[in-house]
């Protein structure tokens, strides 16, 4: 679904650039890219981490994948070709949302790793922040939040990510969440001391 199949389109450089847009808003655009099981967690630390940052005068946008396949991505399913679909368009407007000058928080499974390799060279190193949320298969079953590692169980949902279906754990994110562990308060507390850290915010 990636090759190019429009001819005669060309480039064009725009007036105001990325760098303008930074400099008005007073930020960096980046990426922070949150991965892992369904019921990890990753969807209430992106939010949490975008409100903090909200309130502390940054603009943020939260791009998550229940939501997000309500519309642009609602004809794609669950296979590894539709996940590596997912997966492009949303690293593809997550990096419209860094270009603009936002700081976007996403939240998607995206259990392999070449999808996620995909977006990191899309928006560049330095500006793709990936964070593992890491919760074991027990804890995330214990949360099920809803019901759907009970159906993936009975064989009721095919191709569910931990159960039917492969996780691939990130080999070198910029933060590992040990959310077992941590609570919501302390994963937020290391996102922003590393985004501090880095000159990020
Ligand atoms: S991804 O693998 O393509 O990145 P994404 O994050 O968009 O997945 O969507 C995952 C959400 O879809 C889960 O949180 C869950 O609510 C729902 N879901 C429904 N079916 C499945 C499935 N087979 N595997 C994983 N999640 C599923």
């Amino acid at each position: 679904m990636n090759e190019q199949k429009a001819t005669n389109v060309v480039w064009h450089e725009h007036l105001v650039k990325k760098e303008d847009r930074e400099k008005l808003l007073n930020q960096k655009g980046v990426v922070l890219w949150f991965t892992g099981l369904s019921a990890c967690g990753k969807s209430t630390v992106a939010n949490e981490v975008a409100f903090q940052l909200h309130k502390q005068g940054k603009l943020t946008y939260v791009l998550d994948g229940d939501n997000i396949r309500h519309g642009l991505n609602k004809n794609l399913g669950f296979s590894p070709g539709d996940r590596g679909e997912n997966i492009r368009r949303i690293s593809e407007v997550a990096n419209l949302f860094a270009d603009s000058g936002v700081v976007a928080t996403t939240a998607f499974i995206s259990p392999y790793r070449k999808d996620r390799d995909f977006c990191r060279s899309l928006v560049g190193d330095g500006k793709f922040v990936e964070i593992f949320v890491k919760a074991s298969i027990d804890t995330c079953e214990a949360r099920d939040p809803k019901g759907l590692y009970k159906k993936a169980k009975s064989g009721e949902i095919k191709e569910f990510t931990g159960i039917s279906a492969p996780y691939e754990e990130p080999l070198k994110p910029e933060i590992v969440l040990d959310s077992d562990k941590l609570g919501i308060e302390e994963e937020v507390k290391v996102v922003i001391d590393y985004l501090k850290e880095k000159k990020i915010i």
